[in-house]
């Protein structure tokens, strides 16, 4: 048993609502953090909002609110956003909070100290977009940021800066000597060579041209720069101090995991990890980068107006649970690749999943069971664990156990489906049906009590994605709702009477065509 998962999300910006991008990351890292739980006690999720920087004060500038009235609108709307989603994080960290504000500010201290931060004029091409300078490499051809596809600005400021490249070395070393640091694996070369050309970077900006941040301690004319204070966020909100950490600190620090979107990989497995050199505090044990999502193969952006929120989808499918747009998200890509979002193929996906392949499976079973034997499983019915669906189940648990533990949560969710399309084949290879004409009863029972006690399986496997559907099934097994995968053994299911006709209901309804239409419409 693994004693602690601490699992950290990228912190999203407040200058607008949470869209389905947003989205993807959370339910991804809440189906990581769920199935954590099932494996130890101490399973800790921390995800957040970042608050401070030159964007929100200039969107609160323009609605004619401060910039603490337009954060506070829109972390309300990230925080009812993850309710719905039913995201099940620990703790919400906000980077106006006092006791945030208050650690930045001695971390910055802590740096300027250790003479990893020096004050530098400089003059440099920044982007907004990013609240980043970017060096001339960096633009497209046309001088464009890549990212944000417009022209940075050239700006003149004597900021504070940071010794990045003096951790240059370190750094490469670490991630050559820890292969679990950057996942997939895929962008190490990426960080690699990112690293070869890394230069110091500034950390503050003047208060004449941002107003909306911390300020560095000690000097009233700059405030900190976006980055030291939103990455800080990992390590403030569990109780980080520089003079006394707090026994949460030391009980979660490091984290097991940062999982953030790949645009941020670098500040992540860079910046942050000199920061953290400097501070002389570990790295994380792994930095999971996601793809990124797109709408209908496009990229969405507020300002392309193709932006959806979680809400829309949900509200279009006459949804009340979140459970099929959160297996669908999690399911939307490869490990690290992208992924897109579409109705048609949203519908398809979980229609084939979750009503056909497993919802009838567990109907027309439970409908068996009642027909033939009064809904009750008999003792002569319990199977041997060596039967070919008992290990079909052992194998699926081992292997999803393997894909979460490197970050491949669309494969994990794959296997289940591979399970349960395996039981469903075993089915109609033994046709209980017919066994049961032919009064083969000790038979028939036997293949239905091997396919409840794989739903049983299922249910367990399936909660990361899909709580409510999962916990259906159990009430529908008359089982408790007990999620550990201790579980997971055969021959787990109880014997006796677990159900009558009229306590059999589907644990998913197909999506209809209507609400996809209507939604379009709408
Ligand atoms: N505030 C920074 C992160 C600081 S972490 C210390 C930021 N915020 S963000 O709101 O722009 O993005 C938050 C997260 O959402 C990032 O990990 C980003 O990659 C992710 N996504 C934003 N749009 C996305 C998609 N369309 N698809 C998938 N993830 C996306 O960056």
């Amino acid at each position: 048993m693994q004693d602690k998962f601490y699992l950290t999300t990228a912190i999203d910006y407040v200058n607008g609502a949470p869209h389905i991008g947003h989205a993807y990351e959370k339910i991804l890292s809440d189906v990581i953090i769920r199935h954590k739980r099932q494996i130890t006690d101490n399973a800790y999720m921390l995800t957040g909002t970042d608050e401070h920087g030159i964007k929100i004060q200039k969107t609160a500038a323009s609605k004619g609110i401060t910039p603490k009235e337009l954060c506070d609108e829109n972390f309300s709307k990230f925080e009812q956003a993850w309710k719905e989603l039913e995201i099940s994080y620990d703790q919400i960290i906000r980077t106006t909070d006092e006791k945030h504000k208050k650690v930045v500010k001695q971390i910055f201290k802590k740096l300027l100290e250790n003479g990893d931060i020096y004050k530098h004029s400089y003059t440099g091409l920044y982007c907004n977009g990013c609240e980043a300078f970017l060096s001339a490499k960096d633009l497209t051809e046309d001088g464009l940021c890549p990212d944000h596809q417009k022209k940075p600005e050239e700006i003149t400021e004597e900021n504070y800066f940071f010794r990045l490249s003096k951790y240059k070395d370190k750094i490469a070393d670490y991630i050559k000597s820890h292969p679990n640091f950057i996942r997939p694996a895929s962008r190490v070369n990426e960080i690699l060579n990112q690293l070869e050309n890394i230069e110091d970077i500034s950390v503050s900006r003047t208060k004449s041209s941002v107003q909306w941040g911390i300020e560095v301690p000690d000097d009233d004319t700059q405030s900190i720069y976006v980055w030291i204070d939103a990455l800080s966020n990992y390590i403030t909100a569990i109780g980080y101090d520089v003079e006394n950490p707090s026994d949460q600190f030391k009980k979660l620090w490091p984290a097991n995991v940062h999982v953030i979107g790949k645009d941020i990989i670098k500040f992540h497995s860079i910046y942050w990890s000199a920061i953290l050199m400097s501070l002389g505090l570990p790295l994380a044990e792994s930095i999971y980068a996601h793809g990124w999502i797109t709408l209908d193969q496009s990229k969405m952006s507020k300002s392309l107006g193709n932006v959806i929120a979680p809400h829309d989808v949900l509200k279009a499918f006459n949804l009340e649970k979140p459970d099929a747009f959160r297996y669908y998200m999690a399911s939307a890509a490869q490990t690290g690749k992208d992924g897109n979002y579409s109705d048609d193929d949203f519908k398809e996906k979980v229609n084939a999943d979750l009503a056909n392949n497993i919802g009838n499976l567990l109907n027309r079973t439970l409908n068996m069971l009642v027909k033939y034997f009064d809904g009750e499983i008999k003792s002569e019915f319990v199977t041997n664990k060596d039967s070919k669906i008992a290990i079909l189940a052992a194998n699926s648990k081992e292997q999803i156990i393997n894909c979460f533990n490197n970050f491949e949560i669309a494969e994990a969710a794959n296997i289940i489906v591979a399970f349960a399309d395996n039981v469903n084949k075993y089915v109609t290879e033994n046709a209980p049906w017919t066994l049961a004409k032919e009064g083969k009863m000790v038979e028939c029972g036997q293949v239905l009590y091997n396919v409840l006690e794989a739903m049983r399986h299922i249910a367990i496997m399936l909660y990361p994605y899909c709580p409510n559907i999962a916990a259906d099934i159990l009430t529908q097994l008359d089982e408790e709702q007990n999620y550990k995968y201790d579980k997971l053994v055969w021959n787990g299911i109880k014997t006796g009477k677990i159900t009558e006709k009229d306590k059999i209901k589907p644990v998913f309804l197909r999506l209809d065509s209507e609400f996809a239409t209507d939604k379009k419409k709408g």
